[in-house]
């Protein structure tokens, strides 16, 4: 596991040449398993398309301070951040970042994040060694802003001189080890916990959810229909698997039961395949009492075949007639037996969204329901996206971005946290 895994990194860039060469930085910054995200400048967008880090990210990119969707996006990105990579960062940008001035996105996300900047300078030698961008420098030193010092070279403007962004593979070892160190200073003991969800893992203590055993189930439920047929439904489980992901990232016990899926089970947690609805209401509910969250994110089938053949049904009439009988409801079974236990619930509608997913959190006793669109653009199944809502069992509500699912995911799990504590 590398030291970025399951950070939050946003990367600015600003418009230089150098900007192509920071596709390559976000592409590794996001195989060692970190959530990323790029705000561009306008400038940038002239070097290079939005769409390119869009792809290699699976995350939008932001360049509009006042994009119809994003409601003070600035914000949402400061607050996302576990570091802001700036690269390039031309001369103009440092210019802004040393004074606060915050007249586009990125430089009003700048100043509104409180997490831990890294700048990479690219320009023209003689505008590096200007004494206004060396007093920029410094004043952005002193303020613990790390600066990745330019590399010398045949520069664009066909100068050879210093200038140059370093190459990619140094830019991300840099980020690496810079969380390497921050990780080192909060030592994070390991500790075993106790026994409850099967054989014992190893926790990291510091963490906010350790000493937390959670069940999050994902995947369709397949309802036999004889032994090699059966009912499911378009869920891949992607979007459970990622809760889970980031459960465990933030020190959870966590146990997944996941019915049908495309996902490959995450290392280091409890892991249970499960086809039928009845096989995963039995799966939870055996762990129910010891845990102290569930999310379920399960595609559950609401019915299943009354009369299940017992030998493969043969072809004979022009049509064939399946009674169905309604599966148990394992989240309202779940809000019945509460007690400590927090519930967190999906509603996946193609109408009426949020009134129905209101009356669902009434009526299975949940704490919080995370509520989408599936027939929305970028949302649902078998994509890399989510849009979403939070509905809290006060009434409150969050309307969120369109975002990746492990972001979504992320945030899901923060939310659990905070109704821990
Ligand atoms: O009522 P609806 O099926 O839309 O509710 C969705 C939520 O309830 C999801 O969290 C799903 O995992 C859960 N569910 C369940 N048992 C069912 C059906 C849905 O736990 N039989």
């Amino acid at each position: 596991m590398s030291a970025t895994t399951g950070k939050n990194i946003l990367i600015g860039v600003t418009g230089g040449i150098a900007a192509y060469k920071v596709v390559e930085v976000a592409s590794r910054l996001k195989k060692s398993g970190a959530n990323v995200r790029v705000v561009m400048t306008k400038n940038a967008t002239e070097f290079i398309s939005p769409k390119t880090f869009r792809e290699i990210t699976g995350n939008p990119v932001a360049v509009k301070m006042f994009a119809e969707k994003e409601h003070v996006a600035h914000i949402t990105l400061a607050d996302f951040a576990d570091l802001v990579l700036i690269a390039p960062a031309t001369a103009n940008f440092l210019a802004k970042a040393a004074h606060g001035i915050a007249d586009d996105l990125l430089s009003t996300t700048i100043l509104a994040t409180t997490a831990p900047k890294i700048f990479c300078p690219s320009m023209n030698t003689n505008m590096l060694e200007n004494p206004a961008t060396q007093e920029n420098l410094n004043i952005l030193k002193s303020r613990g802003i790390k600066i990745i010092d330019s590399a010398s070279g045949l520069l664009a403007c066909g100068v050879t001189g210093k200038g140059r962004l370093p190459e990619p593979v140094e830019i991300c070892k840099f980020v690496e080890n810079f969380f390497a160190e921050q990780n080192s200073r909060q030592p994070e003991k390991p500790v075993e916990v106790s026994a409850g969800f099967g054989e014992v893992l190893t926790i990291e203590e510091k963490l906010p959810l350790a000493g937390k055993k959670i069940i999050v189930t994902a995947g369709g439920t397949m309802e036999p229909i004889d032994p090699v047929r059966y009912i499911c439904n378009r869920s891949t489980g992607k979007m459970g698997f990622e809760i889970a992901k980031a459960a465990k990232n933030h020190g959870a016990e966590v146990l997944l039961i996941s019915g049908n899926s495309t996902q490959t089970p995450p290392e280091n947690l409890h892991f249970q395949k499960v086809e039928s609805a009845e096989e995963m209401r039995r799966a939870v509910l055996a762990e129910y009492e010891v845990c102290d969250a569930v999310i379920m994110s399960a595609a559950v089938s609401d019915y299943r075949v009354k009369n299940v053949a017992a030998q493969k049904i043969k072809k004979s009439d022009e049509t064939l007639t399946l009674e169905l009988v309604k599966n148990p409801d394992i989240l309202k079974e779940l809000g019945k037996l509460k007690e400590k236990q927090i519930l967190i619930g999906f509603a996946a509608e193609t109408e009426n969204l949020l009134e129905y997913a209101e009356r669902k959190l009434r009526e299975k006793n949940l704490d919080m329901i995370v509520a989408n669109d599936v027939a929305a653009e970028g949302a649902g199944f078998a994509v890399n996206t989510n849009i979403a809502s939070f509905i809290h069992r006060d009434g409150k509500r969050e309307d969120l971005p369109k975002m990746s699912k492990s972001e979504l995911a992320e945030q899901i799990v923060r939310r659990l946290e905070e109704k821990f504590f």
